[in-house]
This record gives C-alpha cells, sequence and structure tokens, in this order.
C-alpha cells in the first residue's frame, strides 16, 4: 500500500494557532464530561455511598476485565436540558470486556432522579440494545431505577419507542440467543423491576435490592396494603420464597463478580475480526489532528492528513485518486482491520457521488467494513447541476451506502450539512456507530443559508404584517442563532443524534474498538426465549 506523505508543517505559526485554539474546545468537552461523571452531585452521592452502594462507573469498572478498555457512548445525553440536573440522562451505556467477552453494559445511574428514566434515558438505553442486537453482544443491565419519570410519561411511556420498546427488545433479544443478564441494587419499580424480570438470570443484592411492580406507595393507593420494599419484593424474598431472583449476594462487590461469573459460564464464542493482521501505529502522529482541522469549519483540510494519523503504517490505497476530487476514498487498515474509507474533500459533485457509489460497491462485495469521515455542506446546487443529473447521481450514493451489506461507521470531521449528511451515512441510515468531533456541525443547512431562505419567506409572506427595517434585522439575528444553536455538536449529543463526541486523538483507538465489535463474528445458534418459571 502507499505510503501517504503529509504536507502539514507543524512548526508553522498557523498550525500551532488552531492547536492552541483546539486545545480550548477539548478543555471545554473534558469539564462537560466532568459533569457527566458527577452524576446527581455530591450530596447525592454521599447518601449513595452511605447506603453502601458503588457509583454506577465504578461498578462496571469493576464488572469489566481489568485494564481494558470500556466504550461508552453518549456520555453528554440530556447536556443542557433539565437545568443539567440529569446528567448523562442517569444511565450509562457502552460495551466492555467480561470474562473475554464483549458486552453491550446498561447502568443506571441512581444518583440522578432515583435512576428514573427521561425521554433521553430512555432513548439511551434502546440505542444500546440495538447495538447490543445487531452486534449480538451479551447484555449487562445493572440495575438501579425507579422506572419511568412521572413527570414525563408522555415522553417515555406510550410509544413504540419508549419504555415499553425497551422490554420488547430484551424478549427479542433472548428469543434470538443474545443473553440478557442483570444484577439488581437498589429498590426498583414498575419499569425499574420489569428489566430484571425480563432477564434470563439475575441477581440481588441483600439488604439494598428490591423488584415489585408496584412500590409500596403504589400497593397503598390500590388495595390499602401497608407493607415494607422488602416485605413486598426484597431479595430474601425473591430469592428464597418466590423464586422470582436466580441469586443472592451480600454486597454489591459480590453481585459483580457473580455478574462476571455468569458472563463467564455463557461459555459465548465471539471469533476474532475477519482477516485481522498484527497492527502498526501510524507514522504521522496522531496529537497533530486539532491543528489540522483547526475551530474554524472555513479552514478547509484535506482529509488524507486526518486519514494518514488514524490509519496503520499511514498506509491508503487510494481508488481513482485522479478523478472526483471532492471525495477520497481508498483501502487501509486500522488497528489491524481492514477497512475501505469515504471522505468529504469538499461540496458533493456528481463524479464524487459516482466515485464514492463505486467504491461503496468495491467494499460490499470484498466484505469490507466502511468508514465515513463527514466533512462536506452537501450535494453541489444549482441549475448546471441538475442538468448534470445531480439528483440522481447524489441517489446512486445513498441507494449503495443504505444497501451495503457491510458494516458503516461514521466520523463527523467538520460540517455535517443537508442531504451531504444522508449520502455520507448520517444518522437516519443507521450506521454501527456514529462520531462527532467537538468542531463538527450537524444540520439541515447552514446557519448562513437556512437563516437567509427563513428571511426570504418571511419579506414574502402575505399572511404577516410589513415589519420595520429593525424588525426585520432583529429577526434575521434571531433565526441565525436559532440555525447555530441546533448545529452545535453538543445540542446534537444532548439528544443522541450521534454516540457521543470524541476528541479527535481518540479516534483511531475508538474506531479499532468499533471495528473490532462490528466485526468479531459470533456462531449464530438456533434459539427460543428463555421463559422466567
Ligand atoms: N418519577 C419522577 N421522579 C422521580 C422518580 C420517578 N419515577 N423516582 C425518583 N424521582 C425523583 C424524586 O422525586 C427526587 O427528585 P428531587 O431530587 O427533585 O426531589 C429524586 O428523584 C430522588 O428521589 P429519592 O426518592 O430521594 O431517591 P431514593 O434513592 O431515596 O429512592 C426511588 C429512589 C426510585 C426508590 C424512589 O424515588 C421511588 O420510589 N420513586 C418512585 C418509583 C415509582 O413509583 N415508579 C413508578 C414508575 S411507573
Amino acid at each position: 500500500m502507499a505510503f501517504l506523505n503529509s504536507q502539514i508543517d507543524t512548526q508553522s505559526e498557523a498550525f500551532r494557532q488552531r492547536a492552541d485554539d483546539y486545545a480550548a474546545l477539548i478543555d471545554d468537552l473534558d469539564r462537560k464530561l466532568a459533569w457527566a461523571r458527577a452524576g446527581g452531585g455530591d450530596k447525592m452521592m454521599a447518601r449513595h455511598r452511605e447506603r453502601g452502594k458503588i457509583p454506577v462507573r465504578d461498578r462496571i469498572d469493576l464488572l469489566i476485565d481489568p485494564g481494558s478498555a470500556f466504550l461508552e457512548l453518549t456520555p453528554l445525553a440530556a447536556w443542557g436540558l433539565y437545568d443539567g440536573k440529569v446528567a448523562a440522562a442517569g444511565i450509562v451505556t457502552g460495551i466492555g470486556r467480561i470474562r473475554d467477552t464483549d458486552c453491550m453494559i446498561i447502568a443506571n445511574d441512581a444518583t440522578v432522579k432515583g435512576g428514573s428514566f427521561h425521554r433521553e434515558t430512555v432513548k439511551k438505553h434502546i440505542r444500546a440494545q440495538d447495538i447490543a442486537a445487531e452486534n449480538r453482544l451479551p447484555v449487562v443491565y445493572l440495575v438501579d431505577c425507579g422506572g419511568a419519570n412521572l413527570n414525563q410519561l408522555e415522553e417515555v411511556f406510550y410509544d413504540e419507542n419508549h419504555f415499553g420498546g425497551t422490554f420488547h427488545r430484551q424478549c427479542r433479544m433472548s428469543a434470538s440467543g443474545i443473553p440478557q443478564l442483570a444484577a439488581v441494587f437498589g429498590e426498583c419499580t414498575a419499569g425499574g423491576a420489569y428489566i430484571p424480570a425480563l432477564c434470563d438470570e439475575f441477581i440481588m443484592v441483600e439488604g439494598n435490592a428490591s423488584i415489585h411492580l408496584g412500590g409500596p406507595p403504589i400497593v397503598k393507593a390500590a388495595i390499602s396494603e401497608i407493607v415494607d420494599r422488602h416485605e413486598l419484593g426484597g431479595a430474601v424474598l425473591h430469592s428464597r420464597q418466590s423464586g422470582v431472583s436466580d441469586h443472592i449476594v451480600a454486597d454489591e462487590y459480590t453481585a459483580l463478580g457473580r455478574m462476571r461469573d455468569m458472563v463467564g459460564a455463557l461459555a459465548y464464542t465471539r471469533l476474532p475480526a475477519v482477516n485481522r493482521i498484527d497492527p502498526v501505529p501510524p507514522v504521522h502522529d496522531i496529537d497533530d489532528l486539532p491543528g489540522i482541522v483547526g475551530t474554524h469549519l472555513s479552514h478547509p483540510f484535506d482529509q488524507r492528513e486526518v486519514i494518514s494519523r488514524i490509519v496503520d503504517g499511514s498506509a491508503f490505497h487510494e481508488f481513482k485518486p485522479e478523478w472526483g476530487d471532492t471525495i477520497c476514498c481508498g483501502f487501509a487498515r486500522i488497528e489491524g482491520m481492514a477497512v475501505g474509507i469515504v471522505a468529504n474533500n469538499g461540496v458533493l459533485f456528481a463524479e464524487a457521488c459516482l466515485k464514492a457509489t463505486h467504491f461503496i460497491e468495491l467494499c460490499d462485495q470484498r466484505g469490507t467494513p466502511l468508514l465515513f469521515l463527514q466533512n462536506t455542506t452537501g450535494f453541489i446546487v444549482g441549475r448546471d447541476a441538475e442538468l448534470g443529473g445531480i439528483s440522481k447521481h447524489s441517489a446512486k450514493l445513498v441507494y449503495a451506502m443504505s444497501n451495503t451489506r457491510v458494516p458503516r461507521l461514521t466520523v463527523i470531521t467538520g460540517s455535517s450539512y443537508g442531504a451531504g449528511n444522508y449520502g455520507m451515512s448520517g444518522r437516519g441510515f443507521r450506521p454501527h456507530f456514529l462520531f462527532m468531533w467537538p468542531n463538527a456541525r450537524l444540520g439541515g443547512m447552514n446557519p448562513d443559508v437556512g437563516s437567509s431562505v427563513l428571511m426570504d419567506l418571511r419579506m414574502a409572506s402575505i399572511s404577516r404584517d410589513p415589519a420595520s427595517k429593525e424588525e426585520l434585522a432583529a429577526h434575521e439575528a434571531k433565526l441565525r442563532a436559532m440555525f447555530e444553536e441546533k448545529s452545535d455538536p453538543y445540542f446534537c449529543t444532548a439528544r443522541l443524534f450521534d454516540d457521543g463526541i470524541i476528541d479527535p486523538r481518540d479516534t483511531r483507538r475508538v474506531l479499532g474498538l468499533c471495528l473490532s465489535v462490528v466485526t468479531g463474528r459470533v456462531e449464530e445458534r438456533p434459539s427460543r426465549p428463555v421463559y422466567r418459571m
């Protein structure tokens, strides 16, 4: 494979300035991640510990194989919502290795509103389950959860992708042989109780765990029975009398150890990724990425500079390098695993669409997973473009990308506007994973174009009174601010339009973990659901 030379002068003043500017973005990301990690705050965390409970991220650390990585998903869900009081949407999800088996871990944070499910909590839980189902990862639920958030039932209870949808997914995954395991740590009512109740096997911690379809206040209201939560659904009752629970343990440490044993006992073999060879690090330094990309979308950069810093040995076999130059396609390896890369170098013209379509077909035929590096303002517009058939050429790209049989990963490295987002494997097209960099912007239109279109409509409106120049200027400023706010990466991640914002310098590591998940094979076993008896 050809070696990618770099044209970047890392000693130049401009490079250093961009790197410094980007450092502020990384600091900002780190501050926001600290908010997610703090959960419900010091007071709630202290109460949690007094109850003999371990903070949710520490539980995960104790659960996964020592020294192994945990790929956390969308830690900034619910950022900027609910006055900042629902850190990480009250749930931690991600992929971790337990007894050498990659598992999806879904863990409630009881310090955040009792671990109850807000709109973003449900969305995050479902996203994790869908990744598990698609990649046949066993799911481990660490349950500490007050069920649906009663202030928001219309957002979490009624619809197909609400709480009921999470249980439906549990049943379907169990039926297809994807193990569903739980450990219960706290008081779990209604939906909180159904998570373990619909698992194949689960553990309860004596003294703290209880599960009941209705908690003591509900029981009192419904049938006037006064009962405490342990008599109603404690670990002793369920493990020694009702037979609902499969294991009772004395404390959380034992529960996490028992869960490791349960995963080990699955003997769930994931075979190594297809055709994986020994990885070699890139020759060019990944730490250069912030200085290459910078913080202003108007600063152009060649995606080959990015590719050369994330692929093995900075080696890249480029496809059609001299045609359709606003898109760059080629084969490489990341952490030893083959990948076909499709990367924007500007607006998508007809040639770029055709080249990417052809390349996607090659990857499909060869079984090579695809990586899309997005940085585009979209497909070319205008009369000439329409005359040249951009609508049909862009559609070819969308068809090929949508129907390819190989896994797709997407990273938004800059702009992701308009239908360009679609053609380049945006969220609506269900890439296996999608991450954003902190400098990225995502939206239907960039703020200049979007505000201009709406201003034209406002001026032409016959349903509204004429406005003064000042009023129109204020309106335009408001529109621009709206487009800017809605394309901000934190606005997007808060609403789970991605799987997380990552530091560009972590891109290779994150993609390596994702590739090993999407290409690791699991033997299909004929299966049927496990009915709890
Ligand atoms: N809906 C809305 N808010 C909830 C909630 C729920 N299901 N469960 C907890 N909360 C809120 C509490 O109102 C409280 O909010 P505040 O900090 O603004 O006052 C916060 O979460 C912490 O609750 P708290 O009761 O202090 O925590 P806890 O750790 O002692 O107990 C629970 C946690 C979940 C056991 C307890 O809050 C509870 O029983 N909640 C109701 C569960 C329920 O009936 N669910 C039915 C779902 S259909």
